[in-house]
């Protein structure tokens, strides 16, 4: 019921409007122009994102599930959690089946969904706590990066990062993060990872460049909130969508390709950007891993990796790690 949920914001307003700014600035201003895929995220982008997990095409989704279909039971058991806190948790729809493999291993009180849209974060918080009677939510709409000390510090945690959203954050975006989590659990807690494997430069591109266009469409979104949030001039459509793998760093890369020159006023911070005809805004790296440069990582992080899975294919891992 409603009075399972708590929320607990710590992106204000302000806060929000504040990161925002300097992310625009900063990434407008630089050669060559980029924007951190967080401000993606708004309702509707968070609407076009669950319609992109449902693509032929986009694969990560569907691997990720199969992997939790056959192995969540296990993972349960063997993290012992019951307090599950899930970053960049979305619509939290894979949730359900760790939620239901702990209830099963009987430990499960609390589930603490983690994302920065309010909007999605609350419909899913009531969604499950209306699934699970009893089950505690405290939903915290918060900057994974910047938030990972303000999460609720008791019982047993599973901190669950899925979807391979870990491939958002660059090599060192990574090795800060991971080390900050690291430092904020404690001895018994648990790191779930889902991480998108490397593989076939074409399946790669083609997931982030769907035949349907809603991975255009979930590109160009970030453009709109810009004109809504910071009252921007930008016409959406005369940039065209770029997806890109990029061998050397093993990333996929989302672009805003300019068609023409523009001069866009950005009124709320006094700007105007200038775009050469042809000209890009990087929006998104996702990256892509090696089963042991991902070990790797966890294990500079001060991780111990206990449990490894892939689907059939070998296109998606999912890992759990003792801190
Ligand atoms: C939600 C970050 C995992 O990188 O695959 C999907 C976002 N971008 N299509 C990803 C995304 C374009 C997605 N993550």
């Amino acid at each position: 019921s409603q009075s399972n949920v708590q929320l607990v914001n710590h992106l204000d307003r302000d806060y929000l409007r504040l990161a925002l700014e300097h992310d625009v600035r900063t990434g407008l201003a630089a050669t060559p122009k980029w924007l951190p895929p967080k401000w993606f995220y708004d309702e509707a982008g968070s609407e076009l994102f669950t319609r992109i997990t449902r693509l032929p095409e986009y694969y990560p989704t569907r691997r990720e599930l199969a992997i939790l279909r056959a192995e969540a039971a296990g993972l349960a058991a063997a993290s012992g959690a019951d307090t599950l806190v899930e970053l960049g948790s979305g619509t939290s729809e894979k949730t359900v089946l760790l939620l239901d493999a702990l209830r099963e291993a009987g430990t499960l009180r609390t589930y603490t969904p983690v994302d920065v849209d309010a909007v999605t974060l609350m419909a899913a918080a009531r969604r499950l706590a209306a699934r699970y009677p009893g089950l505690a939510v405290r939903a915290v709409c918060a900057d994974f990066e910047r938030h990972l000390a303000l999460l609720p510090r008791t019982g047993r945690r599973m901190v669950a990062f899925l979807g391979g959203t870990i491939g958002n954050l660059g090599p060192d975006a990574r090795r800060a993060f991971l080390k900050e989590l690291r430092g904020n659990l404690r001895p018994g807690d648990t790191f779930l990872l889902g991480a998108d494997l490397v593989k076939d430069r074409d399946r790669l591109v083609a997931a982030y460049d769907d035949a349907a266009g809603v991975t255009a469409a979930f590109n160009r979104n970030v453009l709109r909130v810009l004109n809504r949030e910071l009252d921007a001039a930008f016409d959406p459509d005369a940039f065209a969508h770029v997806a890109l793998y990029d061998e050397r760093h093993q990333w996929i890369e989302m672009r805003l390709r300019a068609t023409r020159a523009m001069r866009v006023p950005i009124a709320a911070l006094d700007l105007t950007v200038d775009f050469a005809e042809g000209e890009d805004l990087r929006t998104e790296i996702s990256a892509k891993f090696r089963p042991a440069g991902l070990r790797a990582e966890l294990a500079a992080a001060g991780f111990t990796v206990s449990r490894y899975h892939t689907d059939p294919a070998g296109d998606f891992a999912l890992l759990l790690a003792q801190a």
